[in-house]
């Protein structure tokens, strides 16, 4: 069985989004993995409630809070992370800064979805920064995870438009339904062989690139 790690912070609806697909495509049949842990690095994150109800193996919470620096935080959650020997860790809405030092250790199979159409609005807040910035079209983007922030290889974005009369969340809102559609895809995609990471690129194989853009 090829095992995933979700790590998050906070609601979890991608780890949901998921969670579901991943049972009503029977992904422990084909292609022969599962969700092994979700790792929250908040207490009280309501995604940890998310990981229980769809019978997770694993929950764990590594509190960055309770660690002095940034190196010794991550090495308490590379040891919790290794424990299930991933061949994947996603980052569902995980809104810790991860060192070069980590990155590195979990190249080309560390993915994160993020709030933007990178490489425009890295970093946060990006509904609201889009609607300040006034921009026709907004989005949602997975990528590996890189040493720099949000700038990782590209595999797949999904594009919304920003309507007249739009709100942080009447915007977040449409952003994230085709996250939910987004994210599991890749993630199958990545499992399947299909996506992978090969000289600081995305390598495809048996996908077409239309299908790496989600309307
Ligand atoms: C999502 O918008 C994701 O793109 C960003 O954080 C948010 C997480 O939401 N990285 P959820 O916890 O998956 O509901």
């Amino acid at each position: 069985m090829k095992n995933i790690v979700c790590l998050i912070s906070g609601r979890g609806s991608n780890l949901e989004a998921m969670l579901q697909v991943a049972r009503a495509e029977a992904w422990h049949q084909a292609p022969g993995a599962q969700v092994a842990a979700v790792i929250s690095n908040r207490p009280d994150a309501p995604g940890l409630q998310v990981a229980r109800r769809f019978d997770v193996p694993a929950t764990a919470v590594v509190d960055h809070k309770a660690f002095a620096t940034r190196e010794a935080f991550e090495n308490a959650l590379a040891r919790e992370i290794d424990a299930h020997a991933p061949v994947l860790v996603v980052l569902a809405g995980f809104m810790r800064v991860l060192t070069p030092g980590f990155v590195t250790r979990y190249e080309g199979r560390l993915l994160n979805i993020h709030p933007s159409l990178l490489p425009s609005f890295p970093g946060l807040h990006t509904h609201r920064r889009a609607l300040a910035a006034g921009v026709r079209a907004h989005g949602a983007t997975v990528h590996f995870v890189s040493a720099e922030v949000d700038a990782g290889a590209i595999v797949a974005q999904a594009v919304v438009p920003v309507l007249p009369g739009d709100d942080e969340t009447r915007l977040a809102a449409r952003v994230l339904e085709r996250e939910h559609r987004m994210l599991p895809r890749c993630v199958r995609w990545y499992l399947e062989g299909r996506v992978a990471l090969r000289d600081g690129g995305v390598a495809l194989r048996d996908v077409e690139p239309g299908e790496l853009l989600f309307q």
